[in-house]
């Protein structure tokens, strides 16, 4: 039976404070629309349709970036819940199958809960999941009768005796496509809030004679964002849960709690990261790699064996090869790092390539940009850059070709050649001391007149 995926981000989220639609807020680096998109992913989805409102051409963008398949649904004023899930209709243009409704701002919804809920749609025409709140809130309550899901009331339109249910709605909700608009259609705004509650379908349902069901999860599972609090708190419990997942890939992390990860951040097995290591989007580290103290990565790629930092700047596109070395106040940017080339210390490399075996001595620059265009430096196998030489790009250095060091490099050097370009050494015999002596004097006659 095929799935499909609605996605609610409809909503301001005016308890955030900020002019960032709530769901394009960052958690691990990723906007918290793009966790629920990447559950929801590993269900294989059909369609994938995102409800938006509030911001909705940069949620949309963001949506995309996720998954350029995604389809758009816009609400143009957020009526409730159910009115959001019906603007999906149109995008789902008929389609037979499930779908699964899930929240925007809700990122820990693990698959496996999914999955248990597509089970329980074999004994039920609608799933809803719950969780048993520690403590319940104003969340929606789900009154059961037996296995029965007979009803959810919202916390606004609830009695005493309905406030004291524990078992809440997570918002998460599974029917068969087609029932789930017929059981829509029937729902009013007769309430509290004057809502469209996607909720009344559950009592809608039961009076037709469906059954429906509850799947329970557990309630960190369930955590929405509406504060910045909130999102500070989702953000630590987030980098516990790939700090967890790192270790039982077999990944040595020392002082964990001071390592932060990015939603996609891939390392491999026996590789080791030191402590106080930022991870940014778009990371791969392989097996037996290791990424020492102070460093920060984002959208680069580290191979077996290499290694980098301590306080090393690994910007995007920045390409270590295995047993690339990349030392101490280095920064990498578009460039390629070859096999067992070394960048050692104190070393901006952009636009480049350094080819395997080459040695770049500290304080070399790649110049890469003229203040318009940016140019590449390309530097050959076995190559031997002198300290502080300058790399006015676009310039190219052969293979074991060698750079004087405080060189300044604007022509191409051949292979095995060596360029020097920098002033020729005059020494001037005893003017050193002459000079000394000269400065002394002139002190010592200030102070006399002073
Ligand atoms: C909803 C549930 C409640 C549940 C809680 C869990 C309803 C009526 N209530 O309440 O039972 O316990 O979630 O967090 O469903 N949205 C839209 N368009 C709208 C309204 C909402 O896209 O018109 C989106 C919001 O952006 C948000 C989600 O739907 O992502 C939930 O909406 P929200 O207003 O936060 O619902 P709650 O009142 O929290
Ligand atoms: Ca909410």
């Amino acid at each position: 039976m095929s799935v499909s995926l609605v996605i609610l981000a409809a909503g301001l989220g005016s308890r955030m404070n900020s002019d960032l639609p709530k769901v394009l807020h960052p958690l691990g680096g990723a906007p918290l629309l793009a966790h629920a998109l990447r559950t929801g992913a590993q269900l294989s989805p059909e369609r994938v349709v995102v409800v938006t409102g509030h911001g909705a051409e940069a949620v949309a963008k963001a949506a995309r970036a996720e998954d350029p398949e995604v389809h758009i649904a816009h609400q143009a004023e957020q009526l409730g819940t159910a009115h959001a899930v019906a603007q999906a209709r149109e995008a789902l243009g008929g389609f037979k199958g499930d779908a699964v409704i899930l929240y925007g701002d809700t990122p820990f919804v693990r698959i496996e809960t999914l999955e248990a809920m597509r089970e329980a749609r074999e004994r039920h025409a609608v799933v809803v999941l719950g969780f048993e709140a520690a403590d319940p809130g104003r969340y929606g309550r789900l009154v059961m009768d037996g296995e029965q899901l007979e009803r959810i009331v919202e916390y606004k339109d609830a009695t005493e005796a309905d406030r004291a249910i524990t078992l809440c709605n997570s918002g998460v909700v599974c029917a068969d496509a087609m029932t789930l608009f017929e059981l829509i259609d029937g729902v009013g705004n007769e309430n509290a809030a004057g809502e469209f509650y996607l909720t009344d379908i559950v009592a809608i349902a039961r009076q037709k004679g469906l059954s429906v069901g509850a799947v329970r999860c557990d309630e960190a599972e369930t955590l929405g964002i509406n504060t910045r609090a909130e999102l500070a708190a989702a953000e630590a419990a987030f980098q516990q849960r790939m700090r967890a997942e790192a270790f039982e890939n077999g990944v040595n992390l020392i002082a964990p709690e001071t390592i932060h990860f990015a939603l996609d951040t891939v390392i491999g097995r026996d590789a080791v990261v030191g402590p106080n290591v930022v991870f940014g989007p778009g990371v791969t580290v392989e097996t037996d790699a290791t990424i020492r103290a102070f460093c920060h990565l984002e959208g680069c790629h580290v191979s077996r064996g290499a290694t980098v930092g301590p306080f090393a700047r690994l910007r995007p596109d920045a390409y270590l090869a295995e047993h690339a070395h990349v030392g101490n106040f280095v920064e990498i940017k578009n460039a390629n790092i070859e096999e067992g080339a070394k960048v050692n210390h104190l070393t901006y490399i952009g636009d480049a390539d350094v080819g395997e075996g080459t040695n770049i001595g500290a304080g070399t620059i790649t110049c890469n940009y003229d203040g318009v265009f940016k140019h590449r430096t390309v530097i050959g196998k076995n190559a031997f850059i002198g300290s502080n030489t300058m790399l006015v790009a676009p310039v190219k250095v052969g293979d074991r070709a060698m750079t004087g060091s405080g060189s300044v490099i604007t022509q191409d050097v051949p292979a095995e050649a060596l360029a020097i370009a920098r002033a020729r050494q005059d020494n001037k015999p005893g003017l050193a001391v002459r000079l000394m002596d000269r400065l002394k004097a002139l002190k010592a006659s200030k102070k006399k007149e002073g």
